[in-house]
C-alpha cells in the first residue's frame, strides 16, 4: 500500500513531500479553500466538536477513523487508490494499451472540462445545504449532515489535486475559480442547474442524497474506468465515501416513511400530526429524481461519444459489458421531435449517456423497492416519474409531460403540478415541521423515526455534536 503521510499540512498518500512544487501550489491554494468554508461551509457549527470520520488511509479495512473534531480542523487530504501496475485501458479506440500516467495533449481539454464539472458539484452541495444546521431533527442526523459536507470538501481537494498536478497554469485558474462560482448565484453559479437549486428543508436534503448523489456514484463510476490513471484511482476512493452520503439519504427518507406509516397504522392524519404525507413524499421524489435526470446529459450526445471514444470516460463497471469499443451496430433511442415521440436508431457511442443513465435509473428503484417494503401493508407505493417527466436537459425538455410519461399541453402541466412536483403548501408544511431544531441527545423531531443504530457503534443518543461549547 502507499504510504500516508498524515502529519503534514496536508494529509496525502501521494507523496507531496518529494514533489515541492506541486505541495507548494496546493499550500497556496489552502487558505483560500479554509476561507471558502468559513464563508460558505455549514452555517454557524464551526466552532462544535463534532463526531467526525476522517480517511487516514485507502485500504478498505481501516480508512475511516472516528474523532471529535471541530469542522475547520477537518483533514481534508489527497488519497488516491492504490495503483495497478497491470492496469490497461478498458474501452474505446485505444482498448488493451496501457492506462496514462499523464494527460495525452489531445484529451487534455476534454480532461479538464470533465474534471472541473465533478469537481464544482463538490463544493456546491456543501453551499446548497450550509443553513440546514438549524432546523435539524436529531443530533445524529446533525453530524451526518457535517460529514458529508466535509467529505464534499475533500472531494473538492481530490479534484484540484488533479488540476494542480496535471494541468499547470489553467488548472491552477480553474482551481482558484471553484472557490469563486456559489450555487444559486445569479451572476457567477455552479456549473449544474441541480447544484444551483437551493436545499433549506431536510426533506429535500434526504432526496438529494438519495438521488443527486447516486449521480455522483455513476459518474464517479464512469470516471474511474478512465485512461487516465490518476483521475481512475481519485475517484475509486472518492466511490468509498460516496456511499454514506447515499445511506444518509435512503436511510433519511426510509426513517420518514416509517414515522408517517406509524401514525397511519394508529389510524391518525400524518398531515394534522405533524409527519410528512406519502403523497408528499412522493413529490418531492419527482422532483429530485428529475433533476438528477437531468445530470446525465443528452440521449444523444457527441460529447460522450468522443469521451467514450478517446477512453476518457468510460460506462459504470465497464467490465459487466462484452463490446468495450461501441463501433458496431446501432441503438435504439427514443426521441421527441417536432413535438412527437419517435424511436430511432443511433451509433451505439452517440447513446452512451443513456446507458449510464439506465444503469442509474435501475440503482434508484432498487432505493424505492426499499422504502417499498416498510409500507406494503398499507397498500402505499412510491414510483419513479416517467424519465420524461419535468426534464430541462435532453430530447423531452422540449415537451411536457405527466409522471405516467403521457405527453399533455402545457397548460394541463401547470395546472396539475401541485399534483406531482412540491407546491408552496408542501413547502410551507415541510418549513413548518423543521422550524425549531431537535439538539437533545437521543431526541427526534416527530416527523422522522430514529435510525435502528448509531454511528460507529456508539448509541443512537450519543452526544454526535457537541453544541454546548464554542
Ligand atoms: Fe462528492
Ligand atoms: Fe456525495
Amino acid at each position: 500500500m502507499s504510504s500516508v503521510s498524515l502529519n503534514e499540512k496536508i494529509p496525502n498518500n501521494v507523496d507531496l513531500a518529494a514533489d515541492r512544487r506541486l505541495r507548494r501550489a496546493l499550500e497556496q491554494w489552502q487558505p483560500g479553500f479554509l476561507a471558502w468554508w468559513r464563508e460558505m461551509g455549514p452555517d454557524g457549527f464551526q466552532a462544535n466538536d463534532v463526531y467526525l470520520r476522517t480517511a487516514t488511509s485507502v485500504d478498505a479495512s481501516g480508512w475511516a477513523h472516528f474523532d471529535f473534531v471541530r469542522m475547520p480542523d477537518y483533514r481534508w487530504g489527497i488519497f488516491l487508490a492504490d495503483p495497478d501496475p497491470e492496469r490497461r485501458i478498458g474501452f474505446g479506440d485505444h482498448v488493451g494499451e496501457p492506462v496514462w500516467t499523464e494527460v495525452p495533449g489531445e484529451h487534455r481539454n476534454a480532461l479538464r472540462r470533465l474534471i472541473v464539472t465533478q469537481g464544482d458539484t463538490e463544493p456546491a452541495s456543501v453551499e446548497q445545504q450550509r443553513r440546514l444546521g438549524h432546523s435539524c431533527p436529531s443530533l445524529y442526523d446533525l453530524r451526518n449532515l457535517f460529514q458529508v459536507n466535509v467529505e464534499e470538501g475533500r472531494h473538492l481537494w481530490a479534484m484540484v489535486y488533479l488540476l494542480h498536478t496535471y494541468f499547470g497554469r489553467d488548472g491552477r485558474e480553474e482551481a482558484e475559480a471553484l472557490l469563486q462560482r456559489r450555487s444559486g448565484s445569479e451572476d457567477r453559479p455552479r456549473i449544474l442547474q441541480a447544484f444551483n437549486e437551493p436545499i433549506d428543508d431536510w426533506l429535500s436534503f434526504m432526496m438529494f442524497t438519495t438521488f443527486t448523489d447516486r449521480d455522483g456514484k455513476f459518474q464517479l463510476l464512469a470516471l474511474a474506468e478512465s485512461s487516465f490513471d490518476a483521475l481512475s484511482r481519485t475517484c475509486r476512493f472518492m466511490l468509498t465515501e460516496e456511499a454514506h452520503h447515499m445511506f444518509v439519504g435512503q436511510s433519511g427518507v426510509a426513517r420518514i416513511v416509517q414515522r408517517t406509516a406509524e401514525l397511519v397504522r394508529q389510524g391518525k392524519d400524518p398531515r394534522a400530526e405533524g409527519a410528512i404525507p406519502f403523497d408528499m413524499l412522493q413529490r418531492y421524489l419527482n422532483f429530485w429524481y428529475a433533476v438528477s435526470l437531468d445530470l446525465f446529459g443528452s440521449e444523444v450526445s457527441t460529447n460522450a461519444a468522443s469521451y467514450f471514444g478517446g477512453g476518457l470516460k468510460g460506462r459504470p463497471k465497464e467490465e459487466r459489458f462484452a463490446d468495450h469499443v461501441l463501433f458496431d451496430g446501432t441503438t435504439p433511442v427514443e426521441l421527441l421531435e417536432e413535438g412527437r415521440l419517435v424511436e430511432r436508431q443511433v451509433a451505439p457511442r452517440l447513446a452512451v449517456n443513456l446507458e449510464v443513465r439506465s444503469a442509474y435509473v435501475e440503482d434508484c428503484q432498487a432505493a424505492l423497492d426499499k422504502w417499498n417494503r416498510l409500507v406494503a401493508d398499507l397498500g402505499v407505493e412510491f414510483r419513479l416519474p416517467s424519465q420524461r417527466f419535468r426534464r430541462s436537459v435532453g430530447t423531452f425538455a422540449a415537451g411536457c409531460f405527466d409522471p405516467e410519461g403521457r405527453q399533455i399541453a402545457e397548460e394541463e402541466f401547470r395546472r396539475r403540478a401541485p399534483e406531482w412536483l412540491p407546491s408552496e403548501v408542501d413547502d410551507a408544511h415541510v418549513h413548518g415541521l423543521m422550524a425549531k431544531p431537535v439538539t437533545e441527545p437521543g431526541k427526534f423531531a416527530n416527523w422522522i423515526a430514529p435510525p435502528a443504530r448509531g454511528v460507529n457503534a456508539q448509541p443512537v443518543e450519543f452526544e454526535y455534536v457537541r453544541l454546548n461549547e464554542g
